[in-house]
């Protein structure tokens, strides 16, 4: 039966315009499609809450105790009882998620190696595989021009050698594994409504087809 909702997850290196265009989709899959929830990685859990304080460099500790964190935050997230996105999912509601295991694939690369990042991270994908995820491409000249219009560089991981490196493993990782979890990589380096339109036509797509063997929720 076809009664789950989809996951639909947004990926790409900060600034690349993830929030923006994940609010949309939610937005308008909401109004003319099904019910969908939106959410976020690092979440505003406890676990997250660690997280966030570790970015924002109240909290000090090492690369490896972070990707932990990480993975931690994520599986809550995953099967919190409350607000979990396998419940959101096995109630017939969508679920767009702004970052989901490729954002570790992507930072946490230059201290463990990818194939590492992913054992760790089959934990999650066998709970749950995206039915699609958004990965939306920039130049790193651009993410850095756009983060620099609206706060400061004060982030743990937005330094210019840092987004470079995540943009190097975000490509590495989709070569990798992009296509088990339907990874579409979009020019997002173009105006607002030209990406929209495109992720809109890929999100109508899915609607159409069945759901697949990937979509089995465990809890
Ligand atoms: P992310 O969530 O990936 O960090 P945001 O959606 O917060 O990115 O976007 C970062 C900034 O760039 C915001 O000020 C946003 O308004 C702006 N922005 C997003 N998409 C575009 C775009 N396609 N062109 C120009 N500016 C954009
Ligand atoms: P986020 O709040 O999404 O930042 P932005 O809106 O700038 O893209 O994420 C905060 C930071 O957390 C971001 O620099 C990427 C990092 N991150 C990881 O290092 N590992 C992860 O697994 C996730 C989900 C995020």
């Amino acid at each position: 039966m076809n009664n789950k909702g989809k996951f639909i997850v947004f990926e790409g290196i900060d600034g690349s315009g993830k929030s923006t265009i994940s609010k949309m989709l939610h937005e308008k899959i909401n109004n003319e499609i099904t019910k969908s929830y939106y959410t976020f990685e690092p979440t505003d859990s406890p676990i997250g809450s660690v997280i966030r304080n570790i970015l924002n460099r109240r909290i000090k500790t090492d690369e490896k105790t972070i990707a932990s964190l990480f993975l931690a935050d994520r599986l809550d997230h995953l099967q919190n009882e409350s607000n979990g996105i396998l419940n959101f999912l096995n109630d017939g509601i969508n679920v767009v998620s702004d970052r989901y295991y490729y954002s570790s694939y992507a930072y946490h690369v230059p201290h463990i190696p990818l194939d590492k990042v992913i054992e760790m991270n089959t934990l999650c994908a066998e709970l749950l595989r995206p039915d699609i995820v958004f990965y939306l491409d920039v130049p790193v000249s651009e993410s850095l021009k756009r983060i620099s219009k609206n706060r400061n560089f004060n982030d743990f991981y937005e330094t210019e050698f840092k987004i470079t490196q995540a943009r190097e493993n975000y490509l590495r990782a989709i070569e990798k594994e992009g296509k088990k979890d339907n990874v579409i990589i979009i020019n997002a380096n173009n105006d607002i409504e030209a990406i929209f339109n495109e992720i809109w036509n890929h999100t109508l797509d899915l609607f159409k087809k069945k759901s697949t063997a990937n979509n089995v929720y465990k809890k």
